[in-house]
């Protein structure tokens, strides 16, 4: 052998054994849209206006690699009617007019929701008006945005089984002036008021190996059932995928449950991927090691069935996660979450890594 060759031998041995970066995908240059779409897939992120509008290095990296936009907070009821009678559209048609720019689909969130309503429609709904009220909501909401959104979380968070109500519906405002019509109605009014877009029920907590996830996908299932039964305009189920490193395992159920869903005839999309660090130690590289295996863990199980048609994270950027608000999902030891595909440089995780690997892994959609 010569010595050049030998030289050679030992320089490419130097090379494999080099460590590679965690789940390092044979062509990064790729974009996690393109590698979606090769399967089939359509990938996203959910966004605000304001970091949009402020931080061009942060919407370059989504444009970057997303197809499609759901806005974090800019249609929801609380911020578009925050006084009676006054509907402010502003900040939401920013951001059809930033998508429609850019080429990207945009997704709509939400018409239904207990979680953001503007104080004063809890005496109004609980009024003699009040689902007259409610109604109108949605049918202006999902009206204002006609032919523009390709998709539309309709109802979101309907199921609460701690509440203990029968099929497990939360105890919520909505629920209990307006029963399960609440969950109904909002299908039709959706459908006639833009009948091109695709209407979801969107949920939480459907995957893990505990009885709060074992009951919720039953009562999610009957519920999807119903709203069948009842001939509702659905088009899909929306899994909202905010994951917990370091916590409970992925339920065996779990893809019996995606199977039944799409049994019914229904699509499938995650709709808020992220990962919350909180149960883990302070170490970073450990907590993004870890946050990427399980979200590869959680995605590679749900892309396997073929119905589900879109991944969207929550997020973007640890720099804007909601995980670092105040609130029961923070980390209690004052350091910031790290949840979502790039860090607060904007510069790609592990996670990033992990999202390509599962994309590319996908079954083929298209055949
Ligand atoms: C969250 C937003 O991210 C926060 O900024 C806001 O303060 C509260 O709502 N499930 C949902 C989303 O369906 O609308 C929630 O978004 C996160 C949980």
């Amino acid at each position: 052998m010569t010595l050049d060759r030998r030289n050679f031998i030992k320089g490419a041995l130097a090379v494999t054994m080099l460590p590679q970066p965690a789940h390092a995908g044979a062509d990064d240059a790729l974009p996690l849209k393109t590698r979606a779409a090769r399967r089939g897939i359509v990938f996203g992120t959910a966004v605000r206006r304001s970091a949009l509008e402020k931080d061009p290095d942060y919407a370059r990296a989504v444009i970057r690699d997303c197809a499609i936009l759901v806005p974090e907070v800019e249609m929801k009821w609380g911020v578009i009617e925050r006084t009676r009678g006054v509907r402010d559209y502003a900040a939401a048609d920013w951001l059809v007019t930033f998508a429609a720019k850019h080429g990207l689909a945009l997704r709509g969130h939400t018409a239904a929701w207990h979680g953001n309503l503007p104080p004063w429609a809890k005496d109004a709904l609980r009024g003699p008006d009040g689902k007259a009220i409610f109604d109108h909501h949605v049918r202006d909401l999902i009206g204002h945005f006609a032919g523009k959104l390709s998709d539309w979380d309709v109802v979101n968070e309907a199921i609460f089984p701690g509440n203990r109500l029968p099929g497990g519906f939360g105890n919520t405002i909505l629920y209990q002036q307006f029963g399960r019509s609440y969950v109904i109605d909002p299908f039709f009014i959706a459908r006639q008021a833009d009948p091109k877009a695709l209407l979801f029920y969107n949920d939480a907590k459907l995957y893990y190996d505990d009885s709060d996830h074992a009951a919720r996908r039953r009562h999610v299932l009957a519920l999807l059932e119903w709203l069948k039964a009842g001939e509702a305009p659905l088009d899909g189920l929306g899994i909202q995928g905010h994951l917990d490193a370091g916590g409970p395992k992925i339920s065996p159920d779990y893809r019996a449950f995606l199977k039944d869903v799409a049994g019914l005839g229904l699509k499938i999309t995650v709709t808020e991927l992220d990962v919350n660090d909180r149960l883990l130690g302070p170490d970073a590289a450990q907590r993004d090691r870890a946050v990427a295996d399980h979200a590869k863990e959680f995605l590679d199980i749900t892309l396997d069935e073929r119905a589900v048609g879109g991944v969207l994270t929550w997020g973007w950027s640890d720099r804007y996660t909601w995980l670092n608000g105040a609130h029961k999902w923070a980390r209690t030891d004052g350091l910031r979450n790290r949840a979502l595909p790039l860090d607060e440089q904007n510069r790609r995780k592990p996670l990033w890594h992990a999202i390509a690997a599962a994309l590319d892994g996908a079954p083929d959609r298209r055949t």
